[in-house]
């Protein structure tokens, strides 16, 4: 059973895969680390407090963290007048906020695995500022992180935030560097893949199958149309978010290949990410990129695990 933290920005897709992994036996969900992204800190550690009640998961803690980026002025995500989940869609419950850090739950939870011998695993879905400060703050937790599976980035479908940066990286280009450089296991889950696997209004009837859980993701994603034909030349809109969930319960899904990975933190292009898959930099791979999804295949499952919230 993977030991979870899941460092998210919520998010409409950072709600589908928060409630995808509280319905999952195969994860031990430490927490919740939030981070400013999609919308401002406040936003999101309501939205996330929203979700954990929803999901009748009282166990598992909310933590706030960085309130924005270590260097680059701050940016939100294009979904940004959604801020706080309305009350309408996504009903209010009675979780709080943890007094305690995000970043000190993250450096308390590795140190405490290194104890027992074990290490958790990092499934960011936001910026990558929580996970980089607590490496920086306290290097020797590296040895208590398995891995950090990051959704984020893209290579050769380019960005969506920029033409050439895709969000969480283009957020905090430069907490994505020192996470990539760590040293840490990292399972890189880009654009490339995540616009594999669109999701239709046809799925998304199928969510409410999740009691109050899937009925909150059944408005958030029909409320906020996620579809761009033009691009991906089909209807249906990605769920970027939730395939790092399914890379954790069900890897054979996925497609995946060793690489260098690196991003550029300053300048017009700051945010863009490049993959040396052809070996041209001369350097050891430090990620897994995941570059291929099974679309039917993680569409069924992530439907499977919203309805397990049901009755
Ligand atoms: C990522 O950016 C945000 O809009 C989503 O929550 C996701 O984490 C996709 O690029
Ligand atoms: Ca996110």
């Amino acid at each position: 059973r993977h030991k979870v933290i899941i460092d998210a920005d919520p998010g409409v897709d950072d709600a589908a895969a928060i409630f995808m992994a509280l319905a999952s036996p195969e994860l031990d969900v430490l927490g919740l680390s939030i981070v400013a992204g999609n919308v401002a800190l406040r936003d999101t550690v309501a939205n996330a407090c929203k979700l954990v009640g929803l999901s009748g998961r009282r166990d598992v803690p909310v933590h706030a963290g960085a309130a924005g980026p270590l260097v680059r002025e701050q940016v939100y995500g294009k979904y940004a007048r959604i801020g706080a989940f309305d009350d309408n869609l996504v009903r209010p419950g009675d979780v709080t906020v943890s007094e305690e850090h995000a970043v000190h739950f993250i450096v308390r939870s590795a140190r405490e695995a290194v104890r027992s011998g074990e290490t958790i695993t990092i499934c960011a879905i936001g910026p990558l500022t929580n996970v980089a400060l607590a490496l920086i703050q306290h290097p020797d937790v590296a040895r208590g992180i398995g891995q950090i599976v990051s959704m984020g980035g893209a290579f050769e479908a380019l960005g969506h935030r920029t033409p050439w940066a895709e969000f969480n990286i283009y957020a905090d280009p430069d907490a994505a560097e020192i996470v990539y450089r760590s040293g840490v296991p990292i399972v890189v889950m880009p654009l490339d893949m995540t616009f594999q696997a669109l999701f239709t209004p046809e799925h998304f009837d199928r969510f409410r199958a999740g009691g109050a859980a899937g009925e909150a993701l059944y408005n958030l994603f029909t409320t906020f149309d996620r579809s761009d034909v033009k691009r991906f030349g089909r209807p249906g809109g990605p769920i970027h978010d939730a395939t790092t969930i399914a890379w954790l319960i069900r890897p054979q899904l996925f497609t995946s290949r060793k690489a260098f990975v690196g991003v550029q933190v300053t300048g017009f292009t700051k945010g863009y990410t490049y993959a040396d898959f052809y070996q041209k930099m001369d350097r050891e791979p430090n990620a897994t990129v995941v570059t291929d999804v099974d679309e039917a295949g993680f569409i069924a499952l992530l439907i499977e695990r919203i309805a397990r919230h049901g009755p």
